[in-house]
């Protein structure tokens, strides 16, 4: 089965197709010839999600799913969230974001976030939501390497290393997408199930 990832961001796509693995296979926005920056205006995770898929289906007429998600920490009252990749304001930078975190952060003890996931599928003319959320804390400085945004100061629960250290598959386990992408995929093969009954 294909199915459009709408992101633009090639961190998400790659993360998405080693959960994905073959059985379904992930088109780019690139693919479908989409090319412009998708809209984000709302004020929750499920509008935003819903808005970028919508935008997909209507402008390209292909199904797609599309994520959104927020770093909720509890010492913020739940900021940054749906306005995370914007923190620190525009263009979007994950140093400037990171930075402004920990500087918010500085001298506070309650360490405690979570990241949430919302993956806004719409298939034909039907649309269906899946979440997934990852609990942790935010460290006080950056440690690790890999993956992308806060990564490096998130430090998932049950874990000695930050998401940063983690590979793409131990991510996937736990992560708030990777979660999220697990409802996906079995909603997906229950329906191709369903179809061929
Ligand atoms: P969006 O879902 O692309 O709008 O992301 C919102 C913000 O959260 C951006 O700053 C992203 O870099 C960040 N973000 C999204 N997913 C992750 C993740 O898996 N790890 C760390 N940061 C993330």
């Amino acid at each position: 089965m294909k199915i459009c990832f709408a992101t633009n961001n090639l961190k998400k796509i790659e993360e998405v197709k080693a959960a994905l693995g073959s059985e379904f296979e992930i088109v780019s926005l690139q693919d479908i010839g989409c090319f412009e920056e998708l809209p984000e205006t709302g004020d929750t995770l499920d509008h935003n999600a819903f808005q970028k898929a919508r935008y997909v289906k209507s402008n390209f007429g292909v199904d797609c799913f599309a994520d959104d998600t927020g770093l909720e920490v509890d010492a913020l009252d739940g900021a940054p969230g749906v306005y995370s990749g914007r923190f620190a304001g525009e263009p979007r930078s994950d140093e400037r974001n990171i930075a402004l975190l920990l500087d918010k952060m500085s001298g506070i003890s309650d360490r405690k976030a979570r990241f949430r996931t919302v993956i806004a599928l719409i298939l034909e003319d039907r649309e269906y939501a899946f979440e997934g959320v990852a609990s942790g804390e935010i460290l006080g400085e950056k440690v690790g390497s890999g993956g992308f945004g806060y990564d490096p100061v998130f430090r998932p629960n049950g874990f000695d290393r930050t998401f940063a250290e983690l590979s793409l598959v131990e991510k996937n386990e736990i992560s708030h997408r990777g979660k999220a992408v697990k409802a996906l995929i079995s909603f997906l093969r229950n329906r191709n199930i369903g179809d061929k009954a």
